[in-house]
């Protein structure tokens, strides 16, 4: 096989921050380019400072390492969306467009565009939400992502471009923090918990959302860009499952470790709105099937490991 060479966009973010390190271990440090708007402060390898509205920079950083994959994480999420919905449209669109035919020009031949359960919207079954549905999404965020699975199905058809992707649910890690989203809360409860702070939630007790642990989230994206081309049935985006969690059930099982650990609720408007829009559980079964997807944390066993981990971050900082 010929060395891969892939660029992250995006790579300062939530999941940015941990798939970089992910794939610099199974590639080689040399062969992974992070990009992002900036710089970060702790970094090990390659680092490009890259804007995804600037295409001609995107070509040039692909001819100057010769990118063979692009993992295209950079995009505005569901809340912060919604304050600046046109300027949503165009880094979402537009970033994922200059990846798309940087790639077809080029010597590009995989992308990985994370779509999300935000391509769901009120008219779409809750409970177990089948592959193939109703997807009516009512935020920017999830419109961008509806036309960016499409867009990346057209360059598959098309142009014969190996365009991979899936809907991730809200994903929970202690490595980095998630800026602007819905499911943020899942992140920021672990914190408080472990710096024993009382938590004040975004979301009301009953607002069921399908959620995944961060090393579940980073063995699909991985174990799904490796699987054999034949094997991918879906060109729009896979559904994924990990867990499915409300507010009062996640506080559970952090008090169940943080005996002392309160939590109360105080519902943004829009965010909860957001969520109650999105499905409850997830259909995952076609990932299941078509590479092998198995997720293997739960609520229970997630918890332990975040605090865990987030206990040893706090005690060394
Ligand atoms: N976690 C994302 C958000 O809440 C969903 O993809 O916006």
């Amino acid at each position: 096989m010929n060395q891969e060479k892939i660029l992250i966009t995006g790579a300062n973010g939530q999941i940015g921050t941990v798939l970089t390190e992910a794939l610099q271990e199974r590639y080689g440090v040399d062969n992974v380019i992070a990009t992002d708007l900036r710089q970060p402060e702790h970094q090990q390898g390659i680092f490009e400072v890259l804007n995804v509205l600037d295409g001609e920079k995107m070509d040039h950083l692909v001819q100057k390492y010769n990118v063979t994959q692009i993992y295209h994480l950079a995009a505005i999420l569901s809340a912060s969306g919604e304050k600046d919905p046109r300027g949503t449209w165009k880094i979402n669109m537009d970033g994922l467009f200059n990846v798309l035919d940087t790639a077809k020009n080029r010597n590009v031949s995989k992308i990985f565009f994370p779509s999300s359960i935000a391509v769901f919207g009120k008219d779409t079954p809750r409970e177990f939400t089948p592959q193939n549905t109703v997807m009516l999404p009512t935020t920017v965020y999830g419109i961008s992502k509806v036309a960016g699975e499409l867009w990346g199905q057209y360059y598959f058809e098309k142009y014969g471009l190996d365009v991979r992707s899936i809907r991730y649910p809200g994903i929970i890690g202690y490595q980095s923090l998630p800026g602007g989203g819905t499911t943020d809360y899942a992140v920021d409860i672990y914190h408080k918990a472990v710096k024993g702070e009382h938590f004040s939630c975004f979301l009301k007790e009953g607002t069921t959302l399908p959620m995944i642990y961060m090393p579940d989230a980073i063995r699909a994206t991985i174990e799904l860009m490796e699987a054999p081309a034949e094997k991918i049935t879906v060109r729009t985006s896979y559904n994924l499952a990990g867990m499915s969690f409300a507010p009062e059930e996640i506080a559970e099982a952090i008090q169940r470790n943080i005996l002392s650990f309160q939590v109360s609720y105080d519902p943004d408007p829009l965010r909860q709105s957001i969520a109650e829009s999105w499905s409850a559980s997830i259909d995952d079964n076609q990932a299941k099937q078509d590479w092998g997807w198995q997720p293997e944390y739960d609520l229970e066993t997630m918890t332990r490991d975040m605090i865990m981990n987030l206990e040893k971050k706090y005690a060394v900082v």
